[in-house]
């Protein structure tokens, strides 16, 4: 199941309403993501309270561990991880890809030897479906081949050739079919979400998109983005593929990124994003403000008493009230400086929820830009703060 209402649009960038079979996400929306069935380190009691509608699954990496019995055993991720709202997991053609030397594709799907124990394994459309079907993601997506940026060992390799990268789209697309017909013949009650790929190539994406489209899915991603291509190159197939996708469906870009690539994607027409940004860098100590990026392990932030952010609500920075009014939380730069300098695990956790509820916070912002006709004005002033620095 899946509903689309598009409220509002403003350029190309669209305000909407997503329902699905675990609940309602308002659009644009930003999701973390949550590969092991955890966003690392993050409690799902926190992510709620910093307003999350929908986190990220991994079929590749939920196969391999749990697997397949303990999740059928629990009807599902839903319960397993106790997260009741919407969960997208990704189909393993973007995780399989990253194994490099140790899988073979063919036709058929990827075969490739398990990094957990070794065991022989293949992933084809079918399986990736079936697992799907089995962990009940609202969102499935369908298994592909994310055509890599560069081919071969760094270094020794080429940039994607227009041939290598239609050979790689085409064989996605008879791969779309697959999963399409797995999907239906499961009888999965949730939704498939298509792939663009077609590497740096304009008029591939065309080719993709339009072969996709004929296919009448639901929903639409695009990827094959963020695999290592320099900067422009990503912009550049950002800002041409999303508005050409049905209008009346939702639109994703996946594992993508940075806060000014998230509010630059909405005004290209991009509703739903992904990436381990917020949460990876959290872990290094790489925090995301609204005057711009601050690296808690600078000697200067030692003595500082200031939050991360003063203008964050979350609950490293403001703390949370309780029901009697006692107020937990609220940390100083300096707190968190020391943390890290002595590798206590809090450090990350705190660093994770206020990166966290800095991105969704952002697509809040830019959700009620939109709802009051002013999204290129909030977009001009958003860069401008970044830029100021903290
Ligand atoms: N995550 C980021 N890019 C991609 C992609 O191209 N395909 C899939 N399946 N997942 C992704
Ligand atoms: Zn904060």
């Amino acid at each position: 199941m899946l509903n689309f209402e598009l409220l509002g649009t403003e350029g190309h960038a669209r305000r909407g309403r997503l329902t699905l079979n675990h609940g309602v996400v308002e659009t644009p929306i930003f999701m973390p993501v949550g590969t092991y069935g955890t966003v690392k380190g993050v409690m799902p009691r926190d992510l709620e309270a910093m307003g999350a509608q929908i986190i990220l699954g991994n079929t590749f990496h939920l196969w391999m561990r749990p697997g397949l019995d303990v999740m059928a055993q629990f009807g599902g991720l839903h319960r397993f991880e106790t997260w009741e709202r919407p969960i997208l997991t990704d189909s393993g053609g973007f995780q399989v890809w990253s194994l490099g030397d140790m899988r073979k594709i063919s036709e058929e799907g990827v075969r490739f030897a398990s990094p957990v124990n070794g065991d022989k394994l293949f992933l084809t459309p079918e399986v990736s479906m079936q697992i799907q079907t089995v962990l009940n993601s609202d969102i499935v997506m369908q298994f592909d081949e994310c055509t890599p940026y560069w081919q071969g060992a760094k270094g020794v390799g080429h940039i994607t050739t227009e041939k290598e990268a239609r050979e790689s789209m085409e064989l996605s697309l008879r791969w779309a079919g697959r999963s399409q017909a797995e999907f239906a013949r499961l009888a999965n009650p949730n939704a498939l979400f298509g792939i663009v790929q077609g590497g740096m190539f304009e008029h591939l994406r065309q080719e993709s998109l339009d072969a996709l489209v004929a296919l009448d899915l639901p929903a639409y991603a695009i990827g094959g983005v963020s695999v290592g291509e320099p900067k422009d190159e990503m912009l550049r197939i950002m800002a041409h593929t999303p508005h050409r996708l049905p209008a009346h469906k939702p639109r994703y870009l996946m594992g993508v990124g940075t806060p000014e690539d998230l509010v630059d994607g909405v005004a290209c027409g991009v509703d739903m994003f992904d990436c381990v940004m917020p949460t990876r860098n959290a872990r290094n100590g790489h925090l995301f403000t609204r005057y711009g990026d601050l690296k808690i392990r600078n000697a200067r932030h030692k003595t500082d008493e200031r939050p991360i952010d003063e203008t964050c609500a979350c609950h490293a920075c403001a703390g949370t009230t309780d029901a009697s009014g006692k107020t937990t939380g609220g940390f100083s730069r300096a707190y968190l400086h020391h943390l890290d300098r002595c590798g206590e695990m809090l450090g990350p956790m705190l660093a994770s929820i206020h990166n966290l509820h800095y991105y969704l916070n952002l697509m809040r912002e830019v959700r009620e830009a939109l709802d009051q006709g002013r999204f290129e004005a909030f977009r001009a002033q958003f860069k401008a703060d970044r830029a100021r620095g903290v």
